[in-house]
């Protein structure tokens, strides 16, 4: 499968999971910009130097990226950092929805403030960036340009298989991240853009250092947004949980299938492995739902009504 040359903006990329997906991007020879105000785990704050370090870390090794310190939660912001890719590596290839905060409160002292920051980082933040990125592929596919494109969420195993308490406002957003996926795999495809998310549990980073047990590697979710941000990936409209070197395929709520591996997944092994798994088909799903199994013909004509209802 081939990564280089690509363009990658990775949301929240300055810390934990999002800084180990930035600097396996660049070591796979793809452009990176690292998107990271540097704040506080409740949102508060800002600190410009947590996007440079991870950008200077890139260029060491001898890879290509540049910082940006925009709120995914601004919609200027998001249009600026789809901008930044263009302006510094010519054009955007895929997108990687990260960056979240934290504000764990049981809901009944939870504050409006909390419920609202949470939600506008994690589940309005993926929805900006994804609108602007779309946008910028929306007129590169109208120009004749046909290449291939890939946007992959974040959600969380709280908020899919195991919501937690004091975690209404996040695992709402997340739940609503995966909802999102579909929604956005559904309406893009048209466009040649693949949609997936991945669904990590049990990582060690700052966001879980007072949950005990918590001592997954943040590197290990790396390899598979590889794979999915890569040229020639055959996935959209999935969602992908992650624990430690286990990967399983979503349906809705309930775990399917999944893969195994001793170590750590290599995006080779991964492109072997995982579409060889039954998956959920989103427009067989929808078009089940809106009366019956319709058959090929059936999903010519639900994407064109698809197409004409977006399109009105
Ligand atoms: N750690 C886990 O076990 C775990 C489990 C499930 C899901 N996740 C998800 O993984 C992703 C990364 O989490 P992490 O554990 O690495 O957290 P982290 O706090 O280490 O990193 C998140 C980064 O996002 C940045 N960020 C915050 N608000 C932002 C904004 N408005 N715009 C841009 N960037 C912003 C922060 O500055 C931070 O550097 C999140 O989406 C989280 O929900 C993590």
């Amino acid at each position: 499968m081939a990564t280089g040359g690509r363009t990658v903006l990775v949301t929240g990329a300055g810390r934990g999971i999002g800084r180990a997906e930035a600097l396996h991007l660049a070591a796979a020879g793809m452009n990176v910009v690292v998107n990271d105000p540097g704040v506080q785990t409740d949102g508060s704050g800002g600190d410009a130097r947590v996007a440079a370090a991870v950008v200077e870390e890139i260029r060491a090794a001898g890879g290509a990226a540049v910082a940006d310190t925009g709120s995914v939660a601004d919609w200027a912001d998001a249009r600026a950092m789809v901008e930044r890719a263009v302006d510094a590596f010519g054009d955007l290839h895929a997108v990687v929805n990260n960056a979240a905060i934290e504000a764990n409160r049981g809901v009944e002292r939870l504050t409006e403030a909390e419920f609202d920051d949470v939600v506008a980082v994690k589940l309005k933040g993926t929805a900006a960036v994804t609108h602007w990125a779309a946008a910028h592929w929306r007129d590169r596919h109208a120009a004749g340009d046909r290449t291939d494109r890939a946007v992959v969420n974040t959600a969380s195993g709280s908020g899919l298989l195991n919501p937690l308490p004091g975690q209404s406002n996040y695992a709402a957003a997340n739940a609503g991240v995966a909802a999102m996926t579909i929604v956005h795999a559904l309406e893009l495809g048209r466009r040649g853009v693949r949609v997936n998310c991945v669904s990590p549990s049990m990582v060690r980073t700052r966001l879980t250092r007072a949950v005990p047990g918590v001592d997954g590697d943040p590197a290990a979710v790396a390899p598979l947004v590889a794979y999915l941000v890569g040229d020639g990936c055959p996935l959209t409209g999935q969602v992908l949980s992650v624990r430690g070197t286990t990967v399983t395929v979503n349906h809705g709520w309930a775990a399917g299938a999944r893969i195994a591996t001793a170590d750590r997944w290599t995006e080779p092994e991964l492109a072997t492995a995982l579409p060889d798994l039954p998956m959920p088909d989103p427009f067989a799903a929808l078009a089940s739902a809106l009366g019956g199994a319709l058959g090929e013909a059936g999903r010519a004509r639900l994407e064109a009504m698809i197409a004409a209802g977006l399109d009105a």
